[in-house]
């Protein structure tokens, strides 16, 4: 190639490089730093014991390490809309559940679309609920537990992770299925929540099996009913919870998000590490000790995802309607 040639053919790639944002130069070599890994709830809950097991498979993968950072507040609508302003680079993902899909129903100011401001990688897991209590409490099974709830509704307190969190949304299908208003009390994530539930400072809470098999198993707290159509294998001695009440049923789902507009390439590392950390045999077998379901990797996917997503924010919107609750 000729001098004259070669020199163009360089000034035009420093003019287009010139006019590219930082996050849009350089991509092929994708990741050569670390990656921040927003969790929008406080650590040691549900979310982040998903997004710590992915973080540390995604870090072997990608070869850089993915960092998780706990942003909790707000049902998670803080730590996702810092996650819509971030630079679509590839460096800031996040890693959050139904409650993306509650959001806009419940915020009225919500200042991002769940929909078209995130770039959708994949969903990881489904995850079943249970309804768990202080271990001081007196009841023994689930037909005991919700007659001290009708009875007692006054004094009964739940705990949950912010309004339209799974913890949230449970606890208002619980409530309208047995026809009370029980006193709420808010935490950043049923992580913090879980540790004033094992101080019986509340009385009862639905939370994923992923917080809340250990302690039932260890006898910390007492289960009652899986919020599942059937049982569910890490806690087999818990019924459906539609045993008592027909027609119950709810679950949580996980899934990973990134700023809208990432780079072809970039979305498809990060696809494929979370494909890969899915079928790692550690996360496997955590998933199941704790009865957190994985997607099948094959269905994991963006579009796959943003189908789910539309389909969930629909379903709750209606929901949520009917309840009459706002988040602000
Ligand atoms: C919830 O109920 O939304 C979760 O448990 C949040 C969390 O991961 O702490």
């Amino acid at each position: 190639m000729g001098f004259t040639r070669r020199a163009a053919m360089i000034g035009a790639i420093a003019a287009t490089t010139a006019i590219l944002p930082n996050w849009a130069v350089a991509q092929s070599n994708f990741p050569t730093k670390p990656i921040t890994l927003i969790v929008p709830a406080a650590a040691g809950g549900p979310t982040d014991t998903v997004a710590r097991l992915i973080a540390e498979s995604m870090t072997k993968t990608l070869g850089q390490t993915v960092i998780v950072e706990n942003v909790g507040g707000a049902g998670g609508t803080i730590g996702m809309g810092r996650v819509a302003k971030s630079a679509p680079d590839g460096y800031t993902i996040a890693v959050w559940h139904i409650a993306h899909a509650t959001a806009p129903a419940l915020y009225e100011n919500l200042k991002y679309n769940v929909v078209q401001d995130f770039d959708h990688l994949g969903r990881i897991t489904d995850v079943p609920m249970t309804l768990v209590s202080k271990e001081s409490l007196p009841t023994k099974n689930l037909k005991e537990l919700l007659h001290w709830i009708r009875t007692d509704k006054e004094k009964v307190t739940y705990g949950h992770a912010g309004i339209g969190s799974a913890a949230h949304l449970c606890m208002l299908i619980l409530m309208n299925d047995l026809r009370v208003q029980l006193k709420g009390i808010s935490y950043r994530g049923t992580g913090p929540a879980m540790n004033d539930l094992l101080g019986g400072q509340f009385d009862i809470m639905c939370d994923q099996t992923t917080n809340t098999t250990n302690q039932i198993k260890d006898g910390k707290i007492k289960g009652y009913a899986v919020t599942t159509k059937t049982k569910v294998n890490s806690v087999p001695n818990l019924p459906p919870l539609n045993t008592e009440l027909k027609g119950f049923e709810v679950s949580a789902w996980h899934a990973m998000w990134a700023p809208k507009g990432l780079p072809k390439d970039v979305s498809a590392k990060l696809v494929a590490a979370l494909q890969a950390a899915l079928k790692d045999p550690k996360v496997v077998e955590r998933f199941a000790s704790l009865g957190t379901e994985p997607v099948d990797p094959k269905q994991v996917t963006p579009d796959a995802l943003r189908t789910h997503l539309s389909i969930e924010v629909q379903r709750w919107g209606d929901v949520i309607k009917r309840a009459g609750v706002k988040g602000n």
